[in-house]
């Protein structure tokens, strides 16, 4: 195992969904996939394998923000040969033009961590962007499955309460779609360590309006966004 996975060589396949939250790691490893075991409870931060039409994936919920998903991508890539990780998550929505449920694909990911500034000795911004074959394959699948899904650049955010909301408008301003907690750290790390990685995501809440998702609406996109994540990690 891992220092923070529990699984044995082997047990993780090459393909990997991330969910923040563990127990929609369960609910998609149930809800999917064929014969799912599950191979680490490790802080429950479960993970499952099981087979999307007789392909091997894995479901690794990888926690809330920068920090803790870094660490699940850091060991799936690293320590279990992971080669292609799709996150699925939720995003609140910075621009007028999305909507509650709308499907946004990450196409980059700004953001206001700091680890990317230390990587580079606050000498670079990087810019932290999906694969772009993971991402071409995604907006085939859509298209294919009649899902609208919007691609453009995201936030990423160390803080859910934020006390700049005036940064969301500029950032809105500039093109930036919505805001989550991980997709810069998963395609930094990803880039580092020769991996592919893509961010989906459904709009929770929107920033803008006040709107939120019910808990119902949230499970009923999150299947449509899980099936166009999955048909893309085994093309
Ligand atoms: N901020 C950050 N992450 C999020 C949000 C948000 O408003 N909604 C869903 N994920």
């Amino acid at each position: 195992m891992s220092t923070h996975i529990g699984a044995e060589p082997g047990e993780i396949a090459e393909r990997v969904l991330m969910p923040g939250d563990p127990l929609r790691a369960k609910w998609i490893a149930e809800t999917y996939l064929e014969g799912a075991r599950c191979y680490t409870t490790v802080r429950g931060m479960l993970g499952f394998t099981g087979r999307w039409n007789g392909v091997d994936v894995s479901v690794q919920g990888s926690g809330m923000g920068m920090p803790s998903a870094s660490i699940y991508a850091h060991e799936l890539v690293n320590e279990y040969g992971v080669k292609s990780l799709i996150r699925v998550g939720s995003c609140g929505a910075l621009t007028e033009d999305l909507q509650l449920r709308d499907v946004v694909a990450a196409i980059g990911s700004s953001t206001d961590s700091n680890m990317n500034r230390m990587r580079f000795d606050g000498l670079i911004d990087y810019a932290p962007v999906a694969d772009f074959g993971l991402l071409r394959t995604s907006v085939e699948v859509a298209e294919r499955r009649g899902i609208s899904m919007r691609v453009g650049p995201i936030l990423a955010a160390d803080a859910f309460y934020t006390d700049r909301p005036d940064l969301y408008d500029r950032l809105a301003d500039y093109g930036v779609l919505a805001v989550e907690m991980e997709s810069a750290a998963l395609y930094t790390i990803a880039a580092r360590f020769k991996a592919r990685a893509l961010t989906i995501l459904t709009v929770s809440d929107h920033i803008k309006t006040g709107e939120k998702t019910t808990s119902q609406e949230r499970e009923q996109t999150f299947g449509q966004m899980v099936e166009i994540a999955l048909d893309t990690i085994i093309a």
